[in-house]
């Protein structure tokens, strides 16, 4: 099941992304559920995931997969890039020294890891902790595209140049971005997206630690704006896709895994 979150338009002042999973995606009545059985929906995600073998190299050399973690009903979202060598090892995310910083930096302006949702591009670490490949963002973004629907931030943050080109449909790098909010359509709901340098990037150059740091710091009012006004609702074109089932192995070990990681979020 190829999916993509192709190239965005921008349409009447906002940014719709016009690819295939966000025009057809969750159902009007999924949309409007309460948090608590979002919640339960999302673990159903978490249990296709956490035995996905699309990736077929990813599958073979990862330890966990990092699914996600923090509040289910949170505000805001942050999505960094893929899971290194801690996050792996326990799978949670941002749990080595980027996600040292980027607690830190939460702390300062008065957030918990608790209150946000974290995730990443990826849910394998890429070995070595090369970059993710073209054909794994594009094998797992069904995961991150699910978890967007199912959480609804009203901001989503993104880390570096990974997510920010994915959620916005468009290379434009995050040097030209970061700092910028803005409001884009993400299946049926808009969101506020802040792309923000990834905090790996920030740890050994002073200059960068700083301007994340300037970042950082408007995130608060950027929350306190509330949800962006919301599209109409639009006709369903047809009935959402399944997660990407087919690839997936149902293990013993992997019931196991989740038992461990369903309370992460
Ligand atoms: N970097 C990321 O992008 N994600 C993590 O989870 C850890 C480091």
């Amino acid at each position: 099941m190829a999916r993509s979150l192709r190239s965005a338009q921008a349409q009447g002042g906002v940014r719709r992304l016009a690819g295939k999973d966000y025009d057809q995606p969750m159902s009007a009545a999924e949309s409007e559920l309460p948090a608590a059985e979002r919640r339960e929906l999302l673990k159903e995600v978490f249990s296709q995931a956490r035995v996905c073998t699309r990736c077929p190299e990813l599958a073979a050399t990862r330890k966990t997969v990092v699914f996600g973690a923090g509040n289910a009903d949170a505000d805001l979202m942050f999505v960094g890039e893929a899971p290194g060598a801690s996050e792996d090892e326990q799978g949670v995310p941002f749990v080595g020294r980027a996600g040292k910083l980027l607690s830190t930096l939460l702390e300062e302006v008065g957030l918990k890891r608790d209150d946000v949702f974290i995730a990443n591009v990826l849910k394998c670490r890429p070995p070595g902790n090369r970059d993710p490949l073209p054909v794994e963002i594009e094998n797992c973004q069904g995961y991150l595209r699910r978890q967007v629907e199912l959480i609804q931030p009203t901001v989503i943050c993104t880390l570096g140049n990974f997510s920010t080109k994915l959620l916005r449909g468009d290379p434009t790098g995050i040097t030209r971005l970061h700092g910028q909010a803005e409001v884009l359509i993400l299946g049926k709901r808009a969101v506020r997206l802040y792309p923000i340098f990834h905090p790996a990037a920030a740890l050994y150059t002073p200059r960068m630690l700083e301007t994340l740091r300037e970042d950082f710091v408007r995130l608060p009012d950027l929350l306190a704006q509330g949800a962006p006004e919301q599209p109409e609702e639009v006709p369903e074109l047809a009935e959402p896709e399944e997660p990407p089932q087919a690839a997936v192995e149902q293990t013993e070990q992997g019931e196991d895994a989740a038992a461990d990681q369903l309370g992460l979020f």
